[in-house]
């Protein structure tokens, strides 16, 4: 049986937002390249519409890790199972995530590629759950700030499924 979602965010929404963070990003990193890293799977659309919305450099990597846990809670414990391409040394990064929820994932993520001798780095993130946090993350661009709810669409899955969706929604398992 299908599962019950409750739209939160259009495309439409998303779209405008996507498009004031890269006004943003582009004022503030101005006269930079960007290395943009995305973090796979949940982040790739995010990723793709905001980097067409930067007028700068971009050069784009991706990263895939899974953190041991169960079902709804990450661990902290993290595993790289796809590492970056290039090396990162003295590049301007901007970490793309789709949400941060304990933040444990991006609190390791983060001291990860620091030791990597970039120039610096930045988080972007489509999707803050602050209510949720147990380990502390900066993040420098922020979507939307959402209450505690299991969300899908736009790159966010439920058991790998509805990552296709162009919305935002509250799903309610039927
Ligand atoms: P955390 O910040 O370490 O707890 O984990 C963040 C990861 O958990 C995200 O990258 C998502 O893959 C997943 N996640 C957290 N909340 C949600 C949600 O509401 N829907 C779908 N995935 C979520
Ligand atoms: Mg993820």
């Amino acid at each position: 049986m299908a599962d019950k979602i409750t739209i939160m965010y259009t495309e439409e929404e998303i779209d405008n937002r996507i498009r004031e963070l890269g006004a943003q990003i582009t004022k503030e990193y101005a006269g930079k390249e960007i290395t943009m890293i995305c973090i796979l799977k949940g982040a790739a659309p995010f990723a793709c519409e905001l980097a067409k919305r930067i007028d700068l450099p971009v050069e784009m990597d991706f990263m895939r890790c899974s953190s041991y846990g169960n079902e709804t809670e990450s661990s902290g414990v993290v595993k790289i199972d796809l590492d970056l391409d290039r090396p990162v040394r003295d590049k301007h990064l901007l970490i793309v995530e789709d949400i941060i929820d304990t933040g444990r994932t991006m609190h390791y993520l983060l001291d990860i590629l620091k030791s990597r001798g970039p120039a610096d780095v930045k988080l972007c993130a489509l999707l803050d759950k602050p209510d949720r946090r147990v380990a502390d993350v900066d993040i420098d661009y922020t979507g939307f700030v959402i209450p505690d709810e299991f969300i899908v669409g736009y790159g966010l899955d439920y058991a790998q499924r509805y990552r296709n969706l162009p919305y935002i929604g509250v799903v309610r398992p039927q």
